[in-house]
């Protein structure tokens, strides 16, 4: 069983911008940089979370989803295997660059690498925040955020992502222009959500979450004086009940910062469907409308 979102990977030409934009916006800390120029981002004990590549493009480069151990990881890719997914264990050098004990990845039907591991590394009492924080990020048991996907099929992807993999639906939002899927892997209300995006496969945000208020505050304040885009303003989500604001980055996908979000206990759970996804606010800006954020590549409908 999956356990949590554990880290994410990007690539970007823009990779070197995130040794300011890291800390300086968001308060993670920097935990290195390797010879090859990728900044890796911690946000919390975690010796490193986001790690951000250099590259030619803009791309969701991996996904990590964390299992609580050795027995768990073998179980969980034999119950893959016989499903019919083939897995690649990782060798040393990629053990070493996502500092896990073991690693086994996939290649989802949407061409999306996803990383299933068990021992990320981690330093007790290492996390300092990259800029005044009045306390960190809402991770432990609920792991690094949640990232939303785009999918060209919601229901192909539902079927993969729930029937394969195990994601739990929390909830669904359903409008006349939104359809949404949001799923649970522990108590966070979802570290995955699914939205369609006909003919198209990519990542539209990932979703940290500050302990106090007051570092969310913070943030807003900081993105208007570094003139970060804003794609979308503060407000408060109708299913996770978290509030938040989603802003740009260097790196074409958007970050979600937010505050409070809902943690749900799997045994009583029950998925609802909601008309609106947010009480108030969430408005899109006029930066989300002339470039819309996230990293979506073209594919071939099946
Ligand atoms: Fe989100």
């Amino acid at each position: 069983m999956i356990q949590e979102l554990s880290y994410v990977g990007f690539g970007s030409p823009r990779s070197s911008d995130w040794s300011t934009y890291g800390p300086e916006i968001v308060g993670a800390m920097i935990h290195s940089r390797t010879p090859d120029g990728t900044v890796r981002l911690a946000v919390d004990d975690v010796d490193f979370r986001i790690c951000i590549h250099p590259g030619a493009t803009d791309e969701l480069r991996y996904t990590g989803w964390g299992l609580a151990n050795e027995t768990d990881l073998h179980a969980f890719a034999e119950h893959l295997a016989r499903r019919g997914l083939s897995l690649e264990w990782a060798d040393a050098p990629v053990l070493r660059d996502r500092g896990v004990a073991e690693l086994a990845w996939f290649t989802d039907p949407w061409g999306l690498r996803h990383e299933l591991s068990w021992g990320k590394g981690a330093t007790p009492n290492s996390f300092r925040a990259g800029r005044t924080m009045r306390g960190g990020f809402v991770t432990g048991d609920q792991g690094l955020g949640h990232i939303v996907y785009q999918v060209p099929d919601l229901a192909e992807a539902d079927e993969f992502y729930s029937g394969v993999l195990g994601f739990r639906l929390s909830d669904r939002i359903v409008s006349d222009h939104f359809d949404v899927r949001f799923y649970h892997v522990n108590g966070r209300h979802h570290s995955l959500a699914l939205a369609e995006a006909p003919g198209h496969i990519g990542v539209n945000h990932l979703m940290l979450e500050y302990q106090h208020m007051d570092d969310l505050g913070r943030a807003i304040d900081l993105v208007e004086k570094h003139r970060v885009p804003v794609m979308q303003t503060l407000g408060r989500h109708s299913n996770d009940l978290m509030t938040s604001t989603y802003v740009g980055t260097p790196s074409g996908f958007q970050l979600e910062l937010g505050y409070g979000g809902l943690v749900v206990d799997d045994l009583s759970w029950i998925a609802r469907t909601y008309r609106k996804p947010s009480f108030w606010g969430h408005r899109f800006t006029e930066a989300a409308r002339t470039d819309p954020p996230g990293i979506l590549t073209p594919i071939a409908t099946v």
